[in-house]
């Protein structure tokens, strides 16, 4: 498996595997906002033989990576993807010298939520009809071990 940044040709399939991946999918400004607008956008495509596997989005803030977005394509889940592109992004805040990953996550996206434990993710705190009425999200964040 190969991780790369994301790059504005990929948003075509970036769409694609957001389409699959959630009821409510991002529309194409919102990938144009952190992939080709703002200068501190930055993204990662997950590619297997050439193909888009997977992606993770977000900007990085100050002294910190606010993770907006991460999906992989349900063919392709439960195979280390993820973990992969959180590995990367990991690695890019020490290049960077980010000190912090801060995220939001449902609060019944339960693989999601051990995916983010596993990766040494703690949930800092909730809040309440995030993404709507009665869909709460937990607060999780990252803090890297500086070098
Ligand atoms: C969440 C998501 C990105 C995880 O990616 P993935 O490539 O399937 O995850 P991985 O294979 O790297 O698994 C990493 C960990 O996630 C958890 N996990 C993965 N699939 C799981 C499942 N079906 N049930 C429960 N936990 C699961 C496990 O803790 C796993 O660690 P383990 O293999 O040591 O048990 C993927 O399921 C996805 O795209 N979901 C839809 C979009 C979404 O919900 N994104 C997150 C928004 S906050």
């Amino acid at each position: 498996m190969l991780i790369r940044e994301a790059q504005v040709s990929d948003i075509d399939q970036m769409l694609a595997i957001e389409d699959y991946c959630y009821d409510n999918p991002w529309p194409r400004e919102a990938f144009e906002e952190e992939v080709e607008n703002s200068a501190q956008g930055i993204g990662f495509i997950a590619e297997e033989d050439g193909y888009m596997v997977g992606f993770a989005t977000g900007l990085a803030v100050a002294n910190e990576y606010h993770l907006h977005n991460i999906a992989v394509h349900p063919d392709h889940q439960g195979q280390g993807i993820g973990r992969h592109l959180l590995e990367k992004i990991d690695e890019y805040c020490h290049e960077k010298d980010l000190h912090k990953i801060l995220l939001e996550v449902r609060r019944d996206n339960e693989t999601a939520r051990r995916l983010y434990l596993g990766m040494g993710y703690e949930s800092v705190g909730h809040r309440k009809d995030y993404y709507g009425t009665g869909r709460d999200a937990y607060l999780f964040t990252k803090t890297l071990a500086r070098e």
